[in-house]
């Protein structure tokens, strides 16, 4: 791919001075540093609360996508809940306009299904738009098959997809379809912003991981993120682990 559709982010002018915006590293950083994108897959990693899911959901309103979450296409909303951030983003944009793209937010997925079901409730002309997605009702399928359904039949390629949590609904062996398909998306001049919890996900060939801390942004390696070193401290030996964290059993 010879550009990137999303190339920077910055926060060229302060936030109001009493929003808790400007209590968050995220915010910080991007005031201070901004954040420049270098790779078709960009994840962001860093503790809950650290403010990714207001990162990248500003990013997402800001390219003109519902806040609730869908393609371009959709309007619907339920609850105002997005932050005044994507007011106050500056998004420095590739040459190449995106010919496809998703904003998810694990949360409102729900949403999303229920407004595709309303569409094709309504009349209108041309295939059904759950044709796109596979052809069955999200609402008659898993959390985790509706979200690879959705991967594998709606993404098509030149796209942007920004994504909150993907692996909310994913087994591990979920997890290793939605890396098959990126990589498939990803020969197709794609470009992924994720925020992520998944060390299983993190590992995707070539990706940048920004690992979000208390003082700013980092770029690691994947071995080198928290998530990945606590969780394989864990798993090598999870009765020392849950030792040092609950104590000894025998001594209770
Ligand atoms: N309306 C609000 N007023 C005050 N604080 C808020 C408001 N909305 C969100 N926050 C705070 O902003 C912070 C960042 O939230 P955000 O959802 O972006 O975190 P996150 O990094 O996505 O966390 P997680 O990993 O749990 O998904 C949280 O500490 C949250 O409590
Ligand atoms: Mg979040």
């Amino acid at each position: 791919m010879r550009d990137l559709y999303i190339r920077r982010m910055t926060l060229p002018v302060p936030l109001p001075r009493e929003s808790y915006l400007n209590r968050l590293p995220v915010v910080r950083h991007l005031s201070g540093h901004g954040i420049g994108f270098r790779r078709q897959v960009t994840f962001f990693v860093g503790e809950n609360g650290s403010g990714k899911s207001t990162l990248i959901e500003a990013l997402a309103i800001s390219q003109g996508f519902n806040p609730e979450g869908g393609t371009k296409n959709f309007s619907f909303s339920t609850e105002d809940s997005h932050s005044e951030l994507c007011d106050y983003l500056r998004v420095a944009r590739g040459v190449l306009y995106p010919r496809d793209g998703f904003f998810l937010r694990a949360e409102s997925f729900y949403n999303v299904a229920s407004n595709i079901d309303q569409m094709d409730r309504e009349p209108g002309p041309g295939a059904p738009v759950i044709s796109n997605y596979g052809g069955i009702s999200l609402h008659r399928q898993s959390h985790g098959e509706s979200f690879l359904a959705l991967v594998e039949n709606r993404f098509r390629g030149h796209g942007l997809y920004i994504l909150d949590e993907p692996e909310a609904a994913l087994s591990p062996a979920g997890i290793i379809r939605l890396i098959q398909n990126m990589a498939r998306l990803v020969s197709a001049e794609s470009q992924f912003i994720i925020s992520t919890h998944s060390p299983m996900l993190m590992t995707f060939p070539g990706a940048e991981i920004l690992e979000i801390r208390k003082d700013g942004i980092v770029s690691l390696p994947y071995n080198e993120t928290e998530h990945y070193k606590t969780t394989v401290r864990f798993l090598r030996s999870p009765e020392d682990a849950l030792e040092d964290i609950l104590g000894d059993p025998e001594e209770s």
